[in-house]
């Protein structure tokens, strides 16, 4: 079990293959390793953060230039949120979710939008994320919601 005292987290920009040690046993357990590969990882604009504990990558979430049809302006997709379990529920996904914002909005984005499996839509809607339309199916996968999160900018 994670001792919180005495160790602190850094979050760090890194590469999306650097993600796979997280994305691999959370998201992709007993699937291959190029599965981890997502749409839109390499594309100069796409961000990857990681969270260190004493060196060891332990989070991991990525911000990807991509456009959903339902909405305009500049967009990003979250994917690929992850943290290793015996380290969940210390507050890294939220601080990994809180980073990326901080550079979306820097980049002025208008909205973050993801497909969040319906295990952790409880999550998102705790970093104020709204659900949009019905649940559904992602296959071999399972239920997920549209969620999203908008930015706005005074001029
Ligand atoms: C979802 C996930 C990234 C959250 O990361 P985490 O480090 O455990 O989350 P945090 O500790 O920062 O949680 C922040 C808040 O959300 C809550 N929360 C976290 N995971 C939750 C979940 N699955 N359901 C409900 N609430 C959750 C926490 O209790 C906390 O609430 P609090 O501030 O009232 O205490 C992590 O649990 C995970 O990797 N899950 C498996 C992979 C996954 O489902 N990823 C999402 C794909 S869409």
């Amino acid at each position: 079990m994670y001792q919180k005292k005495n160790r602190k987290a850094i979050l760090k920009n890194i590469s999306s293959v650097e993600t796979y040690e997280v994305r691999h046993p959370v998201l992709r357990q007993g699937k291959t390793i190029e599965t981890c590969y997502f749409e839109g990882d390499l594309l100069p604009e796409s961000l990857h953060l990681g969270l260190y504990l004493e060196n060891r990558l332990v989070g991991v979430a990525s911000f990807l230039k991509n456009k959903h049809k339902l909405f305009l302006g500049n967009q990003s997709q979250l994917r690929g949120m992850a943290v290793l379990p015996e380290f969940q529920k210390n507050g890294f996904g939220e601080m990994l979710f809180t980073a990326g914002e901080k550079q979306l909005k820097e980049n002025k984005t208008n909205i973050l939008w993801f497909n969040a499996r319906e295990i952790a839509k409880n999550f998102y809607l705790k970093q104020n994320c709204t659900v949009i339309g019905e649940p559904y199916e992602i296959k071999g996968v399972g239920m997920h919601f549209l969620m999203i999160k908008e930015f706005s900018y005074s001029l």
